[in-house]
């Protein structure tokens, strides 16, 4: 594959003046999430199809981010699209208060495939509002306070959530009042246990996490929320044992425990939700992305049958115009039905264990750049460093500009050889959808393979 040559389109026609008007107004009227106006060049999208989506000039990228982390299965799924417009034309919305067809199976599909007894489910408009609630009926339900959070995590852009979050986007929303404590988690490969071993990481992040609780006040905590297998902070699958000792501590203090599958639940890491992959059964679960592919937007909070208990005869103070959108349900039913009828869940499992996990470990062996491999099923991540022997990141830890050079050129070197990938920090995430073929993962592995000569450039 060599740079800059665009891969053929499988848009119907290239139309580069539609691209250029599609830009102009979005760069005079749009305002962009997380972004210095004035320093963007959005790129314009003509369409999109299973992995791949192409702009107006007829370039195809195969989308390794699988949008941010949610198309699990790909783009317009002709079923899913198929079951919109349906239930557009029967009943397009209708308030919360109802008992509506397509709310009810929603609901009763993702309690049907959520661990224990997570039997209700409150519906929201996406992942952050998903745990803005979910904290909210832990500090009812318990009548405390505090919650607690890991450092490298990332749980919304609400004001809660962004201050639950552990990663430099939650610094302009923090003025300290947000009743968030956050803590370190297991992450061997930068441990902050002086740990050299994934036991020794489990039982020190353990303890600290004991410490922390003894030394904030048991009876001042609400939550623990974590999310199962961390995303945009860097794919650290924790070890064995971890969330079990979570779950542990939980019940010894009486603390709700809260786990955020926004981004790792619906087949991303071959299972239907992460939390199956370590047998724990958490208090509250929140979901999102996966539930419908972001097709429609959708988030939720599955709840145990003590914590809906709680707000049995007592109102819960919370709700949303659009909880449980009709179009949105829909979405989410047809798509959790392709998923069943279709065997996603086993495809995203079955081709990260057989193909991408032994073919990201053989670019690590081969590529200086590279310095840890990790993941599972369709969620993995490359850490890049500029010397393996340190550990030292490739680029310095939320550097901008000029000292994002590096993984700026490796995205564009990635991006010319018509791969679109996950970029963070100094991480590149191997993420495509979860029904992403075979030979799909291997042309995206191949230039990834390239992209990844570049980036060695940059090492020591
Ligand atoms: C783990 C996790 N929680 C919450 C969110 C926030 O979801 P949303 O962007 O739908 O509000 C995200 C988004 O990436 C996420 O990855």
């Amino acid at each position: 594959m060599t740079p800059q040559s665009p891969q053929p389109p499988l848009s119907p026609q290239p139309n580069p003046e539609v691209g250029a008007a599609v830009k102009a107004a979005d760069r005079a009227h749009v305002f962009h999430s997380w972004s210095a106006q004035e320093l963007i060049d959005p790129l314009a999208v003509a369409g999109a199809e299973g992995s791949y989506f192409w702009d107006y000039d007829g370039r195809r990228y195969l989308d390794f981010a699988s949008g941010l982390v949610y198309t699990n299965i790909g783009y317009q799924h002709p079923k899913v699209v198929a079951a919109i417009q349906e239930q557009a034309a029967r009943l397009a919305t209708f308030a919360p208060a109802f008992a509506l067809e397509a709310r009810s199976e929603a609901a009763r599909l993702i309690a049907e495939r959520t661990p224990g007894d997570l039997d209700k489910i409150f519906f929201t408009n996406g992942g952050a509002d998903a745990v803005e609630h979910a904290v909210r009926m832990a500090r009812l339900h318990t009548g405390r306070p505090k919650v607690l959070s890991a450092y490298r995590s990332y749980h919304g852009g609400t004001q809660q959530a962004v201050n639950i979050t552990g990663d430099p986007r939650r610094w302009p929303s923090d003025n300290g009042t947000s009743g968030v404590v956050h803590f370190w988690a297991p992450f061997l490969y930068r441990s902050r246990f002086y740990a050299e071993t994934e036991e020794q990481e489990c039982a020190r992040a353990l303890e600290h996490l004991e410490t922390t609780i003894a030394f904030e006040g048991p009876s001042s905590i609400a939550a623990i929320i974590l999310e199962t297998i961390p995303g945009t902070a860097g794919i650290m699958v924790p070890p064995p044992g971890y969330l079990a000792g979570v779950r542990e501590l939980c019940d010894k203090y009486g603390i709700v425990f809260v786990l955020d599958e926004v981004m790792a639940g619906f087949g991303r890491t071959g299972e239907w939700f992460a939390a199956q992959l370590f047998d724990v059964v958490p208090d509250l679960m929140t979901f999102a992305k996966g539930v419908n592919s972001g097709y429609v937007p959708l988030g939720g909070v599955a709840i145990s049958g003590k914590i809906a208990e709680t707000f049995g005869k007592r109102a819960y103070p919370g709700g949303l115009t659009y909880s449980g959108h009709p179009l949105a349900c829909a979405a989410a039913v047809a798509t959790i039905n392709v998923m069943a009828e279709e065997g996603v869940v086993e495809n995203a499992r079955r081709l990260g264990a057989e193909v991408v996990e032994p073919a990201l470990r053989e670019l690590a062996e081969r590529h200086s750049s590279v310095g840890d491999v990790r993941g599972v099923g369709m969620f993995w991540a490359l850490e890049l460093v500029k010397d393996r022997e340190t550990r030292e990141p490739l680029v310095p830890y939320n550097a901008a500009g000029e000292a994002n050079a590096p993984m700026a050129a490796f995205a564009a070197a990635a991006k010319a050889n018509g791969l679109w990938p996950f970029v963070n920090m100094n991480r590149t995430h191997v993420v495509p959808p979860c029904n992403v073929t075979e030979a799909e993962l291997k042309e995206g592995l191949a230039a990834l393979d390239a992209a990844l000569s570049v980036a060695d450039e940059y090492t020591k």
